[in-house]
């Protein structure tokens, strides 16, 4: 068998280049058009509804609740509320020293506890009452012990026992400001709030602390030692 001659050799080699050259062209184009759609793709997903807290979580801006001293344990009078703002400007809250231990409560004697003002019913803000003491909405009412009232439809809360319900339409517990103390100073700080919400804005459900506060805080104005008494 006698072999081609080397022109035809050399012929066979250049084309067999141009075809490797055009194929991998060809896959150039059409690769570079698949990530063009792909990126239009991309632009054109909808954004994601929020329903639920798993979605919460991936689609709002993460944010951190912010830790403010708000008095001394020693300088409060018991039963005398002070008032704060707390994580938002305006959003209030009430701390009290109870002056007989609460869940939750801390300080040397537990009874130190602070609640959302806000009530859980159409948002009203509700006030402390010391037992035996008479809504100024209602002189008529002898509170039985120390607690939050509202005087827009007669809300109240246990202040003593988790803020939980016990008199009147609020559909759940008042949120509580989680509190630190400081056992060598008595410095008592505020870092954070229970849920469901402080509006109750969340999804039903809604209890982990990042979503309450992703939930409560867009778009508001996160207090600082600055705001935290300011009107
Ligand atoms: S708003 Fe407080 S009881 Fe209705």
């Amino acid at each position: 068998v006698s072999n081609p001659p080397e022109d035809e050799l050399v012929d066979i080699a250049s084309g067999r280049r141009d075809f490797l050259k055009l194929t991998l062209a060809a896959a150039v184009i059409v690769t570079s058009a698949a990530v063009g759609s792909f990126l239009r793709f991309l632009r054109f997903i909808p954004s994601p509804t929020i329903s639920g807290t798993a979605e919460v979580n991936a689609n709002l801006v993460h944010l951190s609740w912010p830790r403010i001293k708000l008095v001394n344990a020693k300088t409060l009078i018991p039963l005398q509320p002070v008032n704060f703002n707390y994580p938002l400007v305006n959003t209030p809250n009430t701390l009290v020293k109870l002056g007989a231990k609460a869940d939750d409560g801390i300080g040397p004697d537990g009874d130190i506890v602070a609640y959302s003002s806000i009530c859980q019913h159409l948002g009203c803000y509700f006030a402390f009452q010391s037992a035996g003491s008479t809504p100024l909405c209602d002189p008529s009412y002898k509170v039985p012990t120390a607690e939050g009232y509202c005087c827009c439809h007669g809300g109240e809360y246990d202040l003593q026992h988790g803020g939980k319900v016990i008199g009147g339409p609020p559909p759940r517990a008042v949120p509580r400001v989680f509190l630190e103390y400081d056992n060598s100073t008595g410095d008592i700080y505020a870092t954070g709030m229970s849920g469901p919400t402080i509006f109750g804005h969340g999804p039903p459900g809604t209890t982990d602390p990042a979503s309450v506060l992703s939930y409560d805080l867009q778009g508001g104005e996160i207090v600082t030692s600055a705001t935290v008494f300011s009107e």
